[in-house]
């Protein structure tokens, strides 16, 4: 696909929902007592995963565009699959599922892309098997003996929500009490959607306690537009002239706006407007326009709070006046495909001056570049960047595959290009 370029972004939009969010619904809604209507769900092919997955094991699931509704089966009511379950391109599907499995009275299979079956599940199977856990392999394809789980204390190696809630999942299930101590804060988006089901969870700064849980009351989830997939046009209309862009009703929980911090740092004139709580999660709209940015330093505990805007970032660095470090961010490269290495290579072919790190990359921004083919290794989020940056570029730019942005965000190109007109 040629990337066509704007000379201009301008207008309002909303963006699809939250993923974080979306997958968690539906995974909760199916564990839980009654019926949850999902607004604002996001039908990209994550999630769609997700819904496959559970439909697999018993759970009626109706999805209606961004409608979705999970008529769940309780804590012990899902069924064993008939086949291996294919969660697809999703880390999220795959690593909470694991928790959730591992204490069910079946056995399972699970899977999925190729890009899956590379990504590192030691990281739960681990933790889960010192809740008891018996799990075969540490890469795709999983079998899962689903067993009797006991609470532990685990201290999180490394910042991941997939981790945390792969853990708190099967501590729902453990006798005893399971805590969790993080180092940095990941996304809480599953404490604050278990807590409002009723669930015995509490948390205390870093410290979450989950005890088990016979019972989840079904509650209904408006989610958010996703702060990741509006981070491509924060970013946008800041590196773009004469551009004033408002994304709609975005999730701001403060554990996902790094990328907001960081921004505005540089000296981008990001503002919140209409700020509101939604079942338990904050929104607003965010308003950006054009503005002149400055390099900075991404690193330390905020990394967490804006590990998957860090491609899109790294085109901002790419306008930028002066030197961005980004560094602490090795968890980049565990990610769909690696996005340190990924984020370089391309970066690279259109001139950019960067260089690769052990942790993360330093990128000398302000400086003209030029069209390149680019390559997405199949990434949503690096097609999105990569579409970012050729507006910067002089000449043409070509994207070897678009598609892959259905993944989180199908219709980007749609929205993308309407900002321009
Ligand atoms: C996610 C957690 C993050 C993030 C991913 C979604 C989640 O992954 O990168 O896109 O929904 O819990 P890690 O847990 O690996 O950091």
């Amino acid at each position: 696909m040629i990337i066509d370029k704007i000379s201009r972004a301008r207008g309002a939009l909303t963006v699809p929902g939250d993923k974080s969010i979306s997958h968690r619904a539906v995974m909760l809604g199916s564990l839980a007592d009654g019926v949850t209507e999902i607004t604002g769900f996001l039908p990209g092919a994550d999630c769609l995963s997700t819904i496959d997955c559970f439909r697999a094991m018993g759970v009626d699931i109706d999805v209606n565009g961004d409608n979705v509704t999970v008529r769940g089966n309780g804590m012990r009511g899902l069924k064993k699959p008939a086949k291996t379950l294919y969660t697809g391109n999703s880390g999220t599907t795959t690593r909470l599922l694991c928790g959730i499995l591992s204490a069910q009275p079946f056995d399972t299979e699970i899977t999925g892309d190729a890009s899956i079956c590379k990504r590192p599940m030691g990281r739960v199977t681990k933790p889960l098997a010192l809740m008891g856990a018996d799990i075969e392999n540490e890469y795709c394809p999983l079998i899962i003996h689903g067993t009797r789980l006991c609470g532990i204390e685990y201290d999180m190696p490394v910042a991941s929500a997939q981790v945390k809630t792969a853990i708190i999942l099967a501590g729902l299930y453990a006798d005893g009490k399971t805590v969790i101590r993080e180092k940095e804060k990941s996304r809480d988006h599953t404490e604050l959607m278990l807590g409002a089901m009723g669930a015995d969870i509490t948390v205390d700064g870093l410290n979450i306690t989950v005890g088990k849980t016979d019972r989840l009351s079904a509650v209904n989830v408006a989610v958010p537009g996703d702060i990741s997939s509006a981070a491509f046009y924060m970013v946008l209309g800041s590196i773009m002239p004469n551009s004033e862009i408002t994304i709609k009703n975005v999730g701001v929980n403060p554990t996902r706006t790094g990328i907001i911090d960081v921004l505005n740092d540089m000296g981008a004139d990001i503002a919140l407007h209409n700020a509101r709580e939604s079942a338990g999660e904050s929104v607003a709209d965010i308003k950006v326009r054009s503005s002149h940015l400055s390099g900075t330093v991404i690193g330390g505990n905020i990394i967490p709070r804006l590990i998957d805007e860090l491609p899109v970032l790294a085109v901002a660095a790419v306008y930028a006046e002066g030197t961005t470090v980004i560094k602490d961010a090795r968890e980049l490269k565990v990610k769909e495909t690696n996005r340190i290495r990924a984020v370089v290579d391309e970066f690279k072919k259109c001139g950019v001056d960067i260089t690769e790190t052990d942790d993360g990359m330093i990128i000398n921004g302000g400086k003209p570049i030029h069209g390149a083919d680019f390559k997405t290794y199949g990434d949503h989020r690096m097609a999105m960047s990569l579409t970012v940056l050729a507006q910067l570029a002089d000449g043409v730019s070509t994207l070897d595959d678009a598609d892959c942005a259905r993944v989180s965000y199908p219709g980007f190109f749609d929205d993308f290009y309407k900002l321009g007109k």
